[in-house]
């Protein structure tokens, strides 16, 4: 069975609130499995079993929030090394900005090199239901998209 491997970091809960509700999008599409790590926890073995990436961190400082980069870092020559090819989706908390996050994150990506297979998607301010609702979103339509096989 396919699998989709969603990774966040948090250090407020936002981006976990964020990766909790894409996981349940996700899990509605029948014939994929959905793995959710802490990016801390997540490495390369993970992303050999998986079919499609969700990547939801937060910006921080103008950057792609550490603990995300820590697991891209330490990932990036062993999925090269392996050939591997997933594409990602990007799924980010921000305060009000979120592009420098996302540049970052698909420069990294782009040098293993990844496929971004859909729009980033930055969340900005306090969690809220729309928040959670277009995280949903964004799960059910990358697994469906990764089950469908159009990526
Ligand atoms: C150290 C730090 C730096 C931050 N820098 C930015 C920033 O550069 N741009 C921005 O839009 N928000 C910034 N924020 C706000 C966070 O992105 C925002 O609060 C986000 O929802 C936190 O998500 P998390 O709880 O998953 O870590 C920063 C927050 C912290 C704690």
């Amino acid at each position: 069975m396919k699998t989709l491997l969603i990774a966040y970091h948090s250090q407020s809960g936002a981006s976990a609130q964020m990766a909790r509700a894409a996981w349940r999008g996700a899990a509605t599409e029948r014939g994929l499995e959905v793995v959710v790590r802490r990016a801390w926890d997540a490495g390369v073995e993970d992303l050999k079993r998986a079919c499609g990436l969700l990547l939801v961190a937060a910006e921080n400082s103008g950057a792609l929030s550490g603990g995300m980069k820590d697991f891209l870092d330490r990932a990036f020559y062993p999925a090269i090394a392996h050939e591997l090819v997933l594409p990602y989706a990007l799924l980010l908390s921000a305060g009000n900005d979120g592009r420098g996050a996302s540049a970052q994150a698909q420069r990294i990506m782009s040098g293993i090199p990844f496929p971004l297979a859909t729009e980033p998607v930055i969340l900005r301010g306090e969690v809220s239901d729309d928040h959670l609702r277009a995280s949903e979103e964004l799960g059910a339509a990358f697994a469906a998209g990764l089950v469908m096989g159009v990526f």
